[in-house]
């Protein structure tokens, strides 16, 4: 098979994690007989350096006529603390999601065996979690009207959604929970929020059509509570963005570290696939971030070109670094640990 993979390095470890996974990719493509043609493009404070913008037109060129787009992350400590910047990197990435119809962000947790007394919490509570947070990724606060009161002293965001919108993101929801576990919980903060209701009426109104699937509802601040505390009840969540935002970075802890988890976001054209760590400069060019969670993004990529095999061999060859070993200081507990690149050539002789 041709790929056609549009490669967005982006800022702080980002170019380095995603190097290990075009190793990987490489690898997988020779033993598999495909051709890989990386498009490398700007995007984030490197963008900003660069051309002036954190998303520009040439790189969404490039993204909107690639069969998918593997990302590394995106931010800059330089901008954090200015509110006064006008521009910021993070914007390239919302700019993208929306030009590129991304509405659903697919984040999977599940757990390691290996890794399983990592976690934070109990070996009982976690062992065999394996949920979906499914979060609508361009709508709600990130894109709702915004601005100052003239005296600059109020400021407001708003939270906005239309039926359609909560509608194309439940149905993704029930057709993910019906390959799966088939429960779907939908998460809410509707005994405050008049679009929270909304999310609530109109994934009552699907139900009748997935008798199947057992869906039940919540609200964002018990689920909270209840993912760290029972994750094992949840198969798909589905909420809206900011819900989601907050709720994936908790669930990452589950796994035991958050270099590990993958995430793909998808519309109806072209899908994205990125850790959901962030760009952790404090690590940048040290060759020590550990590259797994964007190797597993390249895995979710290939089993949605429909290559599972492919997919298969990447999180077997991850399984395999992480119980012999083959990893980052911030897994090595103190033991023996690897450089990013280390770990990169590791996995890809290992495909
Ligand atoms: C994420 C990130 C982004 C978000 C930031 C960098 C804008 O936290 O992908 O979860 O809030 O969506
Ligand atoms: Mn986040």
């Amino acid at each position: 098979m041709k790929l056609n993979i549009a490669l967005l390095a982006g800022d702080g470890i980002g170019p380095e994690v995603i190097d290990q996974a075009v190793k990987v990719c490489d690898a997988i493509a020779t033993k598999y007989e495909h051709e890989i043609a990386w498009k490398p493009a700007l995007t984030g404070a490197a963008a900003i350096d660069a051309v002036g913008e954190p998303y520009p037109d040439d790189t969404h060129e490039v993204c909107a006529s690639a069969d998918a787009v593997l990302f590394g992350a995106i931010g800059h400590p330089r901008f954090d603390n200015d509110p006064s910047a006008k521009v910021r990197p993070e914007q390239g990435l919302l700019k993208m999601r929306q030009k590129l119809g991304l509405f659903a962000n697919v984040r999977p947790t599940f757990t390691f065996p290996s890794l399983i007394d990592k976690s934070p919490l109990k070996r009982d509570r976690i062992e065999g979690t394996d949920l979906i947070i499914l979060r609508e990724l361009t709508g709600g606060v990130y894109f709702g009207k915004r601005g100052r009161e003239d005296d600059g002293n109020t400021a407001y965001d708003t939270m906005t959604y239309t039926r359609a919108e909560i509608q194309r993101l439940a149905k993704k929801g029930f057709e993910m929970a019906m390959a799966r576990g088939k429960k779907l919980c939908c998460v809410d903060k509707a005994n405050v929020l008049e679009s929270s209701r909304l999310w609530r009426e109109t994934v009552q109104a699907m139900e009748k059509d997935y008798p199947e699937v057992e869906v039940s509802y919540e609200f964002v601040d018990a689920v909270a509570m209840r993912l760290v505390q029972w994750p094992k009840a949840y198969d798909v969540i589905i909420t809206e963005n900011l819900f989601g935002d907050i709720l994936t970075d908790e669930a990452s802890v589950i796994s035991g570290s958050m270099g590990l988890m993958p995430s793909a976001s998808v519309g109806s054209e072209v899908s994205l696939y990125e850790p959901i760590h962030g760009s952790y400069p404090q690590a940048a060019g040290k060759d020590i971030a550990n590259p797994l969670a964007t190797v597993l993004s390249a895995a979710m990529m290939f089993e949605d070109l429909g290559l599972q095999q492919e997919a298969d061999d990447i999180r077997r060859v991850v399984n395999k670094s992480l119980s012999e070993g083959v990893v980052t200081e911030d897994l090595s507990e103190g033991g023996k640990s690897y450089k990013t690149s280390e770990v990169g050539d590791w996995l890809a002789s290992n495909i």
